[in-house]
């Protein structure tokens, strides 16, 4: 870590738990929406990668001290295409340097394509305990709009696989399709519940910038729901979710009780994690602040920088109070608990009453878009349709 210049109002105190992400950046083709850190690529070395892997673990929990592990996430690019060897060294690795937490929860996206189901009970050995499929849509015409190589049969193998070798299991969904109504979407969806166990993530299709899908946009070669009919399908789905027993935990992830992904609440509870593979990202606290960390993005530069130095980090800068109150603002207020007074005083050294506006949380209160009490503060549905605004108006 570099030498800190103290800018966090008061000193930071260390947790004692850890989330791990660790970034495969393979996919074995490009989907035209996506903007993930992900690369084609024909040859890997999986034993250099496993070996960098651990380098940068090491590197890492140099700095994090001794802590409890209470998440892993491998995520991609498409990690079920890494060795499954690679994963158990990981996990091993990390298992000889930290505690592992008596409910760890140890997450693997994968692709739902029949080669890559097949190695789910592989990677179980290795001791992933939750897989996350990227299921996209549930048939074929919308899955090769999507570009995806999988099909609607594949789709429901895998995940039938995944419910045999795991207990928790989860898969993506991407709706608001250009041309998707709301009763095509009810359909969907229902098939998606009934296939479900207790965890879905519903991502309304968004188009990033840079992506082929962008350009087909600029062509104007692609007819995106216009706002009443996403804002239609975003309440149906909340509706659905619901009345299924998996309400809404996140604006687009849903669970049922005590089934919430918990890698993700680490993030959103702003807690420590590190990131490593290429352009992971990183929040630690050491020396009294909340470190930024990045790794170098481009995967073989990260792989050569791991081998030559260690690790591959890019980026380790200390966050000032500001910046702080910033990323509490925008991960706490993404899910319907909110951000809690306790946590965001822990972390930010400052109470949020001294942070907020009380005429600010009055207007807002009585638009109903916020609750604000002696819990915290947390957006309503409504305001989580809103939620830019909301925290542009409270955090300005
Ligand atoms: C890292 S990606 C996917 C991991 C895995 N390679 C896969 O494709 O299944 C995580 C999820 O983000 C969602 N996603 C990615 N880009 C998106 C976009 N432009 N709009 C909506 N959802 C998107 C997809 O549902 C995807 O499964
Ligand atoms: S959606 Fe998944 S498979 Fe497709 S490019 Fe992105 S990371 Fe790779």
């Amino acid at each position: 870590m570099p030498a800190s210049t103290r800018p966090m109002a008061e000193a930071v105190p260390t947790p004692d738990t850890l989330a791990i992400y660790v970034h495969w950046p393979f996919c074995r083709s490009l989907c035209p929406y996506c903007d993930f850190n992900s690369h084609v690529s024909e040859q890997v070395d999986h034993a250099r990668w496993r070996a960098a892997f651990v380098s940068e673990l090491d590197h890492y929990a140099e700095i994090a001290g001794p802590r409890r592990i209470t998440s892993i996430f491998f995520g991609g690019g498409t990690p079920s295409l890494m060795a499954p060897e690679t994963a158990a060294a990981v996990i091993d690795a990390i298992a000889d340097r930290f505690t592992l937490d008596a409910h760890i929860e140890i997450t693997l996206e994968a692709n739902p394509t029949s080669t890559e189901a097949t190695r789910l009970a592989a990677f179980a050995d290795a001791g992933v305990n939750r897989v996350s499929l990227g299921v996209q849509a549930l048939d074929d015409e919308a899955l090769k709009f999507l570009g995806r190589t999988h099909s609607a049969a594949d789709t429901l193998s895998a995940i039938q696989l995944a419910a045999e070798t795991f207990q928790r299991y989860s898969f993506d969904l991407i709706y608001a399709r250009p041309g998707q109504s709301v009763i095509q979407w009810q359909d969907e969806l229902a098939q998606a519940i009934a296939l479900s166990r207790g965890h879905l993530s519903l991502y309304q299709l968004t188009i990033e910038q840079g992506t082929p899908f962008f350009m087909a946009q600029a062509r104007g070669d692609l007819d995106m729901p216009d706002e009443g009919v996403s804002a239609a399908l975003f309440e149906t789905t909340q509706d659905m979710m619901t009345a299924a027993g998996i309400p809404a935990y996140e604006i687009s992830n849903h669970a049922a009780p005590g089934q919430e992904c918990r890698h993700n609440m680490a993030y959103w509870h702003y807690r420590d994690y590190i990131g490593i593979g290429p352009g992971a990202h990183g929040r630690i606290t050491a020396d009294g602040n909340i470190h930024a960390t990045r790794q170098h993005r481009a995967p073989e530069i990260w792989l050569r920088r791991v081998e030559g130095r260690g690790h591959a980090t890019q980026t380790d800068e200390p966050l000032d109070t500001q910046s702080v109150i910033a990323e509490l603002a925008v991960m706490g207020l993404r899910i319907t608990d909110g951000i809690t007074a306790n946590n965001f005083r822990a972390r930010a050294g400052v109470t949020l009453d001294e942070v907020i506006e009380p005429a600010v949380v009055k207007r807002l209160q009585e638009a109903e878009l916020i609750v604000y009490d002696s819990a915290g503060l947390r957006a309503t549905p409504a305001g989580l349709q809103r939620l830019d605004a909301v925290i542009a108006a409270l955090f300005a």
